[in-house]
């Protein structure tokens, strides 16, 4: 199995084709006069990531940019999706650092000259630290702050990227932060947690706002969706199920595109919105440009009982990841069709993220990562389908260029086509990058 089984012509000639990577997971925030992010103090709190791992060097892209962008270039890829450190554009928060900003211009200067179009995500994941002890995102002030941070960045790099997503995976940084405390900060509080879920979508559309003022387009958000399935069909089933599905894949879609918030997750979250959320939705409903879809897997969900929401997860039957996620391609298509449907109607979809973690590892300098093109190979399949039956698929990047730092996972969860030895931070092209290139080039 070496073969991705697709060629360019399989798609439309305008087509864009591309990889993605997040600043924190790559570039290593030790370097280049980067400020302490929440997730510096995350990881250096006991318990919370695996081994204690943390992105302090990562993958050294800060100092091996242009090896990687070569990388990229080399594969016969068209675009690449990155993402800005916040804490290494402001280190407090809010005062520029120009080493900073010198480093994102070259960067995207040095994928222009390559001939890869820059797709720019403005947050993933790293808060600065100062702005975490104000609140962070369980306070209404991160709209400003954000909105201060993307017009000091867009202002030095927006006259040459291709696209922008403000933020990536709005659940995660809500949700799976302050409500399952299993990323930075970490809380488990439900007050936390509703207001996070609110104000991130607060600030995407003060952002896009402040963007649109500068006379910047292409302007998008990055939600992941997850399936979501009921292990039977009782009824106590079916409503954790609609409970789970309405958190993770309805609410934020339904803020931006619809201005509501579905019914089964404002039954448990209403009470500790803030006051006068309703008023927010013009600013939330910011018209976007595109939408961005990370699609990984799905979860098979059981009736806990106690405390709202009463979501649970058992075990599924499909074939894994080496991260335990079942593998499920056809609900990628599903999703685009319904994302389409339901909520962005004609407007650009693209996958900014699909791919998976292998058991993967150099043999003879050499890492035969098959379940990985495989991998592939059925969701391009999938997403040509959706295609097929209508949808306005302009893209898909493949997660990710390079193994990296896999958030609480640590370094051992490997998503790279490209394997990193984090000894020696070689970089060697797994078989899954050489089936792409020959894909991209056949
Ligand atoms: C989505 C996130 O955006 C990315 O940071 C992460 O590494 C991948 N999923 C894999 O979990």
């Amino acid at each position: 199995m070496t073969d991705l089984k697709f060629t360019r012509a399989d798609f439309p000639k305008d087509f864009t084709f591309g990889t993605a990577t997040s600043a924190y997971q790559i570039e290593g925030s030790r370097f280049g006069g980067c400020g302490p992010s929440h997730w510096d103090t995350f990881a250096a709190t006991r318990g919370n990531v695996e081994r204690g791992e943390d992105g302090a060097i990562a993958c050294d892209h800060y100092h091996r940019w242009e090896e990687d962008l070569d990388l990229i270039r080399d594969a016969g890829l068209d675009a690449y999706r990155f993402s800005m450190n916040w804490a290494r554009v402001m280190p407090d928060g809010v005062t520029p650092n120009p080493d900073g900003l010198d480093y994102y211009d070259k960067l995207v200067d040095g994928m222009l000259t390559r001939g890869i179009r820059p797709f720019a995500t403005l947050y993933h994941w790293d808060l600065p630290s100062a702005l975490a002890d104000k609140g962070g995102w369980t306070n209404r002030d991160v709209a400003g702050w954000f909105a201060d941070y993307t017009e000091t960045i867009m202002g030095r790099i927006g006259d040459r990227v291709e696209a922008t997503a403000t933020i990536n995976e709005p659940w995660c940084v809500a949700w799976l932060s302050h409500f399952e405390g299993a990323h930075a900060p970490g809380h488990r509080d439900i007050r936390a947690a509703a207001r996070a879920m609110h104000h991130v979508l607060l600030a995407h559309g003060t952002a896009v706002e402040a963007m649109r003022a500068m006379g910047l387009q292409n302007l998008g958000i990055v939600t992941n969706l997850e399936g979501s399935d009921p292990i039977d069909d009782r009824p106590e089933t079916l409503a954790a199920h609609a409970r789970n599905h309405a958190i993770y894949n309805e609410w934020f879609l339904g803020g931006v595109f619809k201005g509501a918030y579905p019914q089964a997750a404002l039954e448990g979250l209403e009470a500790h919105l803030p006051v006068g959320w309703q008023d927010d939705f013009p600013t939330i409903q910011a018209k976007v440009d595109w939408l961005g879809i990370n699609f990984y897997t799905r979860k098979n969900v059981k009736n806990i009982g106690g405390q709202w929401p009463q979501v649970g997860f058992v075990d599924g039957p499909l074939e894994k990841t080496s991260f335990d996620w079942e593998i499920q391609p056809d609900r990628l298509r599903q999703f685009i069709t319904w994302a389409a449907k339901e909520y962005s109607g004609d407007l650009p979809i693209y996958i900014t993220e699909n791919g998976m973690a292998g058991h993967d590892y150099l043999l003879d300098g050499q890492c035969q990562d098959d379940q990985r093109i495989k991998y592939l190979r059925d969701h391009f399949a999938a997403a040509k389908q959706a295609m097929a039956e209508g949808a306005p698929l302009a893209g898909y990047f493949i997660w990710s260029l390079l193994d990296n730092y896999e958030w609480a996972a640590g370094y051992e969860k490997r998503f790279g086509m490209v394997h990193v030895d984090f000894d020696t931070l070689v970089r060697t092209p797994k078989a899954s990058w050489h089936a792409l290139k020959d894909s991209l080039n056949g």
